[in-house]
């Protein structure tokens, strides 16, 4: 059987800067669905914060990062990304990442939303390339081992610690088992449980993976909408552009946010701006229906075209405007999971061997609200830490055993998908596309007690039908139906556990709007809400829920205002 002392499932930002910590002190190697230059790290766009001018402090960093959080996120795990981000700027300029630079030669910085200091680094409007083209560039220099095109569906487990995967090699369809240490997950979010999204790729398995074996996962009601997403394809119009003072207008011309966040403006959070665009667009002064514009038509061209080229490129391939000339139509779309795999400070999760970083992982620093420019920071950060903390935690540790049961149920999975031609036309994009209408309708934005209990009735069924969806697709080379088959399977579940705790919620905090308790209420909620898998059949019972109080340190609770 194949065995790493470690596995590190994903290759984008936080499993790379995983794999290089553990370079050449044991034998670690990373298993990729596609290949790390595909994954969803290069979709970042706008830039990474850290505290790096003589006149910013982590300190400050760390206060923007809690209170846009509408104090949700733990206090301890923000500090550690805080304080580390000025390492992080300095290591990844030394591993050749082209940053925007001053005339004077320092690393520039631009304005970001919800943060009192312009911190964003940046290269261009294409900052999540340049970091892990550098970064994958370093990992081929040091030789990092990498599986590509095998796709992890399950967890190995005994005695209550971990002790591989179960992989599917695309090229060949084999199910693997692979024997490990320890096992990092570094799979990123599950944008695509929503049908507007800004995430081509990420679909949650890494969480759901977890979930299924027993795992605690944490705040799954925390979605972030991202509040310019290009109309039609939801593709990312990054905050880069508010950055460079890009403004928001309804139909009559006006900027709307002066009513909303008349301080902060476009630059206030994003879970105040795409709330105030969903109620232009709800009271009639939206555009096109279902969207406002961005105007970018009074900045300079040379801004434009050095600062954010991606966007006008963008808005001309997808829509046919050009931004120096037309304000281009922008609508709020799902954009990151704030939620994810619980861990510790030190990426540890509930289940002995299992670690976690980057989007998947619910360390929680974005709490409610995160702020942009801090999800790319937290992939480096946690990224580096988990590849720490595992190596501490390999030295006492001998290879347990995969039980070959957990091979032979995946085949059967499949082999049933596959058998299901015979009595069923239903395909999993059928599943899915059902479901993302449903998560965009019902737990969106906004939310209140009927449209919760709406979408989990609703999510129930589709798990019960998926029990008779069908893979047409029987190749053994490159199944995509299979793939999308385990990742619909894997989002319902996930889908599932958002509505549930966006139910139990009872309050409205960041970018959790429950319209029937419109308050935010600290005596009851300054609290996370886990879901565990409960008991059940396939189509599964649903999550168990329980509570975990927010680590709060130095900064206590304030009103949020911007
Ligand atoms: O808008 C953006 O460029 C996104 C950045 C982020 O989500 O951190």
């Amino acid at each position: 059987m194949l065995k790493h002392d470690v596995l590190i499932i994903g290759g984008g930002l936080a499993g790379l800067r995983a794999a290089i910590e553990l370079k050449g002190k044991c034998d670690a190697a990373v298993i990729c669905k596609t290949y790390p230059d595909q994954a969803h790290s290069t979709e970042a766009q706008g830039g990474i914060n850290a505290a790096i001018d003589k006149a910013d402090r982590y300190e400050d960093h760390a206060y923007d990062t809690v209170y846009g959080s509408d104090y949700l996120a733990d206090q301890d795990a923000v500090e550690v990304l805080c304080s580390d981000a000025p390492r992080v700027i300095n290591e990844m300029s030394e591993f050749g990442v082209n940053f925007n630079r001053t005339t004077d030669g320092k690393i520039a910085q631009r304005a970001f939303g919800a943060q009192k200091f312009h911190r964003t680094c940046f290269a261009a409007d294409r900052t999540g390339h340049a970091l892990i083209y550098s970064l994958y560039k370093k990992a081929l220099e040091l030789g990092v081992h990498v599986h590509n095109e095998w796709q992890v569906v399950a967890l190995a487990t005994k005695a209550g610690k971990v002790t591989g995967v179960i992989a599917l090699d695309r090229a060949n369809g084999q199910f693997l088992p692979i024997s490990a240490k320890a096992v990092i997950f570094a799979t990123g979010g599950a944008g695509r449980v929503y049908g507007k999204t800004t995430n081509p790729e990420n679909t949650g398995d890494g969480i759901a993976i977890a979930y299924n074996a027993g795992a605690e996962i944490m705040d799954m009601e925390m979605v972030q909408f991202h509040p310019t997403t290009i109309r039609g394809t939801n593709k990312l119009l990054s905050e880069a552009a508010r950055g460079e003072g890009a403004y928001l207008i309804n139909s009559k011309g006006e900027r709307f946010m002066k009513k909303y966040a008349p301080e902060k403006m476009e630059l206030a959070s994003r879970d105040v701006i795409s709330r105030a665009e969903a109620m232009e667009i709800k009271e009639g002064r939206g555009v096109l229906g279902d969207s406002v514009y961005l105007d970018f038509r009074h900045l300079d061209k040379e801004t434009v075209m050095s600062r954010v080229p991606d966007i006008r490129k963008n808005a001309i391939e997808l829509l046919g405007i050009d931004i120096l000339h037309e304000p281009v139509p922008v609508q709020p779309g799902q954009h990151y999971t704030m939620a994810g795999i619980a861990t510790d400070v030190d990426c540890k999760s509930s289940i002995a061997g299992l670690f976690a970083a980057g989007e998947c992982a619910c360390v929680s620093v974005h709490g409610a609200n995160r702020l942009g420019g801090n999800s790319l920071m937290e992939t480096l950060v946690f990224g580096r830490r988990t590849g720490i903390s595992v190596l501490a935690y390999i030295q006492k540790r001998s290879f347990g055993e995969v039980d070959g049961k957990l091979v032979k149920e995946e085949e059967a999975r499949a082999k049933k998908w596959m058998d299901n031609t015979k009595n069923s036309e239903l395909m999993p994009r059928d599943i899915r596309l059902r479901m993302g209408k449903l998560m965009d309708e019902e737990v969106g934005p906004f939310r209140d007690e009927n449209m919760l209990k709406n979408a989990i009735s609703e999510i129930k069924k589709l798990k019960k039908e998926f029990a008779n969806v069908v893979v047409s697709e029987h190749s053994s080379v490159f199944n995509h139906e299979l793939r999308a088959a385990y990742e619909t399977f894997f989002m319902l579940d996930l889908a599932q556990c958002t509505a549930v705790s966006a139910l139990n919620r009872t309050e409205s905090r960041g970018a959790h709007t429950r319209t029937d308790y419109p308050k935010r209420d600290d005596k009851n909620w300054l609290k996370h809400i886990i879901c565990t898998k409960g008991k059940g059949n396939e189509e599964g019972s649903g999550p168990v829920l329980s509570y975990r109080d927010v680590k709060i340190t130095r900064f206590k609770p304030e009103e949020r205002k911007y």
